[in-house]
C-alpha cells in the first residue's frame, strides 16, 4: 500500500467517524437507491429499444419497473426529440424522392400517435402500464381532443404542398369517423385524400393483414405507395410494404 493510498484511508476513517451513524445511514440509503434508478434507466433504455426494433412484441403493459423512465420518455423532451428525428428523416426522403405529380403519389400515415398524441389519455391512465382498457380509450376518443404531434404536422403541411396524396390509415373503427374527423381539423390536418378505417369485416383481423390489406387495394386503384408512417410496425409491415417505411417511437402499447 503506498503512501497516498494510506492518506485516502486515514481521510475516509476520518470522514466515518465525524459522521454519526444516521448519517451514514442515510447516505447509504441514497447510494442504494441511486444505483436502482441507475440500474432501472439502463434496463428501461435497453427495453424501449427493443420495442422500438421490433424485437420485443406482443407485451401487453410496459414492464411496472419502467413506469416511470416511459413517463419521463413521454413527458419530457425525449419523445418529441426523437420524433423530430423520425420527421427530418421523412422530409429529407420526400425531399430527394422524383414524384409524378399526377395525383397517384400517395403517403400513408396512421392516425394514433403518429398523427395524433394520446399523451393526454395515458398520462392519466398510467402511461402503458395498465392494460388497455377500450372503454374508457374510446370516451377519450369520442372527445375529439387529441392534439397533434407538432413535428407530424410539420411533415403533413410540407407533403401537401409538396403535391403527395395523403392517406390515413387507421385502426379506429368506422364508426369513428365523424369525431376522428373532428379531431384531425382540430388538430390542424386538412385535405387528405381519403381516410379508411376497419370496417365490419375488418373485426378480429391483425393489424398488419388490416393495413397490408388496404395497402393493396389502394396500388390496385393506381396509387405508388413512396411512405408509410406509423407508431407501430404493424403499420408498416406487411405486403405491398411502401418503399420507405418511417417507425415513429411509442413504448406505451403495442399492437400486433
Ligand atoms: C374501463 O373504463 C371504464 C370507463 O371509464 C370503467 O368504468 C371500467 O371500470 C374500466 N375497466 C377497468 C378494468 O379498469
Amino acid at each position: 500500500m503506498g503512501p497516498f493510498r494510506f492518506l485516502l484511508l486515514f481521510f475516509f476513517l476520518g470522514v466515518v467517524a465525524a459522521e454519526s451513524p444516521q448519517t451514514i445511514l442515510r447516505t447509504t440509503t441514497q447510494a442504494v437507491a441511486a444505483s436502482a434508478f441507475a440500474y432501472d434507466h439502463l434496463y428501461c433504455d435497453s427495453w424501449r429499444l427493443s420495442v422500438e426494433t421490433n424485437n420485443a412484441r406482443f407485451w401487453r403493459t410496459v414492464p411496472f419497473r419502467c413506469s416511470e423512465f416511459v413517463q419521463e420518455y413521454m413527458s419530457g423532451a425525449r419523445y418529441a426529440s426523437d420524433t423530430d428525428i423520425v420527421v427530418d428523416e421523412s422530409l429529407a426522403f420526400a425531399r430527394s424522392v422524383q414524384i409524378a405529380n399526377d395525383g397517384n403519389d400517395a403517403w400513408i400515415f396512421d392516425v394514433d400517435e403518429t398523427l395524433l398524441s394520446n399523451v393526454p389519455y395515458y398520462a392519466i391512465n398510467g402511461f402503458g402500464t395498465k392494460v388497455f382498457n377500450e372503454t374508457s380509450f374510446n370516451e377519450w376518443v369520442d372527445k375529439a381532443r387529441a392534439p397533434a404531434l407538432a413535428a407530424s404536422l410539420r411533415l403533413y403541411e410540407e407533403l401537401l404542398v409538396s403535391g403527395f396524396q395523403i392517406i390515413l390509415l387507421t385502426g379506429r373503427n368506422e364508426a369513428q369517423r365523424k369525431v376522428t374527423v373532428e379531431n384531425l381539423l382540430h388538430a390542424g390536418y386538412h385535405s387528405w385524400r381519403s381516410l379508411i378505417f376497419r370496417e365490419d369485416s375488418d373485426m378480429g383481423k391483425p393489424a398488419v393483414v388490416f393495413k397490408s390489406g388496404r395497402r393493396a387495394e389502394l396500388e390496385g386503384q393506381g396509387f405508388r405507395i413512396l411512405a408509410s408512417s406509423g407508431d407501430q410496425w404493424s403499420d408498416l409491415l406487411g405486403f405491398p410494404m411502401a418503399q420507405r417505411s418511417f417507425k415513429h417511437p411509442n413504448p406505451m402499447y403495442y399492437i400486433g
